[in-house]
């Protein structure tokens, strides 16, 4: 059985007199551990239809579950409650809190959560182990003599990596990634993709998205989706390509 399941849904921005439907009616079912690029044109939906599943927005209408969880239908707190247990998400311009370091940027995130001690899903909230995990995810994204900078202090695509260390220490079920490698030059960017390859995929049972415009990017994924004006309009599965194999 798929793990996300999304009918028919559809969501409207309303601005003033005008809607604009950003996503047309989408059906789809994402199995446990799946690698998906959703791929398509500025302003095809991918941004929206990835803050759907990650509970970041609400449908206009239809039903998106995961797992057992009912998440377009979930009160403000469960939502809450859903994003912070379950899902990791990568931002498109990485919504780091700028008075907060590097570091303290992925402590804050493992905070709210704890950080697994073991596979028995229990977790702890002391802070040198939160520290100690934090500082392992920025050095796998090359930043280890980068902790102490805030993000002003940082170039683009190293804000970029901060963000995806912090969404990946989280350890979360489900990670939400929108143009991860959109600020970072090609070495960098293939490097990111690794990481987030390696810490995913079918052992780990992560399920992951990785949001492009970039078509170089779509041979990673178990499965594309190809996204235009809202609606589905490709949806295949095929034997990966590993990151370090790609180029653009
Ligand atoms: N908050 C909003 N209010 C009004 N319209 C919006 C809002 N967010 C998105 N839209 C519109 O919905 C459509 C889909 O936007 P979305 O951000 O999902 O596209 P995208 O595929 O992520 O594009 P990009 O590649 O540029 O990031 C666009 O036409 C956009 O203008
Ligand atoms: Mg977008």
């Amino acid at each position: 059985m798929a793990l996300i399941t999304l009918k028919d849904v559809r969501k409207d921005y309303t601005l003033g007199e005008t809607t604009i439907p950003a996503l047309n009616g989408i059906n789809l079912g994402i199995d446990r551990g799946e690698l998906v690029v959703i791929f398509g044109p500025s302003g095809s939906g991918k941004t929206t239809l990835l803050n759907i599943i990650g509970g970041l927005d609400i449908p206009t209408s239809g039903k998106v579950t995961v797992g057992e969880i009912p998440v377009s239908t979930l009160s403000a707190k469960w939502l809450t409650t859903y994003r912070k247990k379950k899902v990791g998400v990568v931002f498109q311009f990485f919504n780091l809190i700028s008075r907060l370091t590097a570091l303290e940027n992925v402590e804050y995130a493992l905070e709210l959560i704890g950080v697994k001690t073991g596979s028995n899903g229990d977790v702890s909230f002391d802070s040198k182990m939160i520290r100690r995990k934090a500082i392992d995810y920025l050095a796998r994204v090359g930043l280890r003599d980068r902790i102490d900078h805030f993000p002003a202090q940082l170039s683009g695509g190293e804000q970029q990596r901060v963000a995806i260390a912090r969404a990946l220490a989280k350890e979360p079920e489900i990670l939400l990634a929108d143009e991860p490698t959109g600020n970072l030059d090609f070495k960098i960017g293939r490097q990111v993709l690794e990481i987030m390859e390696a810490m995913t995929g079918k052992e780990q049972n992560r399920t992951v998205f990785i949001v492009t415009h970039n078509e170089a990017i779509c041979p990673l994924g178990d499965r594309v989706i190809r996204l235009s004006d809202g609606i589905i309009a490709e949806d295949y599965t095929q034997t990966f390509t590993p990151a370090s194999e790609l180029y653009w």
